[in-house]
């Protein structure tokens, strides 16, 4: 089965910080899994370089626009490196290959009859290089967003004719209420849709800093016209020489935060309706993190920069915590004293104190090598029917609520290791058949939560599952039980050891 699964690509007028990253990794799990089941993936993110944003923010810096490109797309791409994503391929707006297709398809929009030259007067944010309609402004005409000014502009340039879309976007809700999800979402762009469309500006005519319109290049294509196309766009060049767009369109996912929700959920399926292109299966929504606004002071902020907290606990504390912390589709708060406990309490003891302690309790009772036993019947019956659950919850883009899943059964091996204290076990010859059903269901359960969280953790579980001597990483084998006695156990070492937290070092 093909599965794409997209994140917003992001705007290059800044470095990357949290917010970014919790997307990235989000769709990464979803990437990784996918391909655990056996699927044919593709994972697209990448750098959205157009427009009044990034124009703007370089006149700031008095540089050109593509030099500022330039630099904040490798620290994109370094941080995507960073936090173990493995996307398949890292699109950037200004690539002449993702620029050809914009022209292609601006130009089919015309040709198919939906598109006009007409005038427009209104609101502008520049920040969010979108045209507020009168409900939206704020007092003072300020941006719902950015809380700035808004521009009064005037532009003779070429229009897009949504409102043409308004009944066949309202056929798409009607038909399938879980296009977009959470549900609230969904409601929330139906009825910004039933609340009347307006046309939409498709180009700029006082800028440069894009795409040239292919009938009229005095003006440049609209920045969320050119950057949503990134989608499309991609499949057509990531593989030289191949067309991936057979094996890959429509997209399975898009992955975006609560503020560019209308573009997604409304302005680009009318594109794609527009270009006679198929539209993605599924939109998820993601709320946003909150730090607290006095922990951004300068002496705890720094610690959660994406580079500082990886530097500090590795990578997959950083991956768990995101998605762990924060239930994915809500909006919730961070803190640097929210990860550290949570790396104490659940990293560091619930699954790396339980991984040393059955790795070392093989080691001296049964000379490092697995017994070969039954797993012992609680523990079978908790592990029942877990991989189709979270088979389920990623179906669904639950990727907080599935690693809640596998948690669960974490915490239940520990529990079941205190209620059955193997060492005590090990003291009586007469317990050797208990003690090896102890023992294998421990390092069943162990290799089963692993594979599991291997998406989530991948460096963690990796480590694990090699000191359990286990070959396979697929979720057919996630069943408690699936893997017989007799592996050799290997070194393991300490998986979350204890960390300075370097914010009261630096306070
Ligand atoms: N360039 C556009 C997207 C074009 S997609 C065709 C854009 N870029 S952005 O740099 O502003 O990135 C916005 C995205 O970054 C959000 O949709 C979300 O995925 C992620 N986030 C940025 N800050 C975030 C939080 N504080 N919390 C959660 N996600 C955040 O919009």
């Amino acid at each position: 089965m093909p599965y794409y699964v997209t994140t917003p690509i992001y705007y290059v007028n800044g470095e990357p910080h949290l917010g970014h990253v919790y997307t990235t990794v989000a769709a990464d799990v979803l990437a990784r899994h996918m391909r655990q089941r056996g699927d044919d993936v593709f994972f697209l993110t990448g750098t959205d370089e157009h427009g009044e944003p990034v124009a703007q923010a370089a006149e700031r810096e008095g540089i050109a626009p593509r030099e500022l490109a330039e630099r904040n797309a490798e620290r994109f791409k370094e941080v995507a490196r960073r936090v173990n994503a493995t996307n398949d391929f890292f699109i950037r707006t200004s690539d002449p290959e993702h620029e050809a297709v914009v022209a292609e398809i601006a130009t089919r929009l015309k040709d198919n009859g939906h598109v006009y030259k007409g005038f427009y007067e209104g609101w502008y944010c520049p920040r969010c290089a979108d045209f507020k309609s009168e409900n939206e402004v704020l007092d003072g005409n300020r941006c719902p967003i950015h809380l700035i000014d808004l521009d009064r502009e005037q532009e003779e340039n070429w229009f897009f004719r949504l409102s043409a879309f308004q009944e066949p976007l309202e056929k798409l809700y009607a038909d399938d209420p879980e296009w977009v999800l959470p549900r609230s979402r969904s409601n929330e762009a139906l009825s910004f849709i039933e609340g009347g469309l307006n046309d939409l500006s498709l180009s700029r005519a006082r800028l440069s800093w894009g795409v040239p319109v292919p009938w009229d290049p005095e003006q440049v294509i609209y920045v969320w016209i050119d950057a949503l196309l990134n989608y499309y766009s991609a499949l057509t060049y990531a593989r030289e020489g191949e067309d991936l767009r057979e094996r890959f369109w429509p997209p399975s996912v898009h992955l975006i935060a609560k503020d560019i929700l209308k573009f997604h959920a409304v302005i680009w399926p009318a594109m794609l309706m527009a270009a006679e292109l198929e539209l993605p299966r599924k939109l998820f929504i993601h709320g946003y993190l909150l730090m607290d606004e006095h922990k951004m002071s300068k002496s705890l902020g720094n610690v959660l920069d994406p580079f500082e907290v990886m530097d500090l606990y590795g990578t997959d504390a950083l991956r768990y915590y995101l998605l762990r912390e924060v239930a994915f589709g809500q909006d919730g708060s961070i803190s640097p004293e929210g990860f550290e406990q949570r790396y104490v309490s659940e990293l560091a003891n619930d699954y790396g104190n339980l991984a040393s302690r059955t790795l070392a309790m093989i080691g001296k009772y049964r000379d490092g090598v697995v017994p070969d036993a039954e797993p012992v019947a609680e523990i079978a019956a908790q592990f029942d029917g877990l991989v189709d659950t979270v088979r389920e919850r990623i179906d669904r883009v639950e990727v907080s609520a599935a690693l809640e899943d596998v948690w669960e059964r974490m915490r239940g091996l520990n529990r079941f290791v205190t209620e059955r204290e193997p060492w005590r076990l090990a003291k009586d010859e007469a317990n050797a058949e208990e003690l090896d059903q102890v023992l294998y269901t421990l390092a069943e359960g162990l290799r089963v939560v692993s594979v599991l969280l291997h998406p989530w953790v991948p460096e963690t579980a990796e480590r694990l599952l090699a000191a359990l001597g286990q070959e396979s990483r697929s979720l057919d084998t996630a069943v408690l039980g699936a893997a017989s006695g007799g592996a050799q156990l290997g070194e393991l070492g300490q998986l979350f050891p204890r960390v300075e937290p370097k914010a009261e070092a630096t306070a």
